[in-house]
């Protein structure tokens, strides 16, 4: 097992719907701690710079306005084997297949609204990490 740290994010939808407790708790009730946390509200650039990866894909504007709609919470979580930990608690990118017991099935509304974001390899937890949060803003369950 290895010690991981990922990029989560709570977006709009769960902002908005007072999610952002609960969603927290879930990650450390599951053993994932919270190693920097804080809330901002992207520009439609910055979200599009974010998920510059899906550029090309027909929801990339749907989904950067989305991002860009509200504020969202952005969270380094580490734990034993965050990255893919992590995604167990998530759930399936679409709610309609996610597992009994998951955040999205619990809260998630639509494919393109599923209320939390995870890194999903641990080479683009680090890029994602980078992306939102500096070196001095960063700890670790040691300090
Ligand atoms: P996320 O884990 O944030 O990574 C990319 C996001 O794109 C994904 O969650 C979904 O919210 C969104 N997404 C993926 N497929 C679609 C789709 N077909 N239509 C709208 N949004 C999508």
């Amino acid at each position: 097992m290895a010690l991981e740290q990922t990029l989560s994010i709570i977006k709009p939808d769960g902002v908005r719907r007072n999610l952002v407790g609960k969603i927290l708790s879930r990650f450390e009730e599951n053993n994932l701690r919270i190693v920097a946390t804080k809330m901002i509200h992207m520009t439609i650039s910055e979200a599009e710079g974010f998920y510059a990866v899906h550029r090309e894909r027909p929801f990339f504007s749907e989904l950067t306005q989305f991002m860009s709609s509200g504020p969202v919470v952005v969270s380094i979580l580490e734990g034993e084997n965050a990255v893919s930990h992590h995604r167990e608690i998530m759930g399936a990118t679409n709610p309609a297949e996610a597992a009994e017991g998951t955040i999205r099935r619990d809260y998630a509304e639509s494919l393109g609204e599923n209320t939390v974001h995870g890194s999903d390899s641990l080479e683009n937890a680090a890029v994602e990490i980078a992306y939102f949060f500096s070196q001095t803003e960063r700890v670790n369950s040691a300090s």
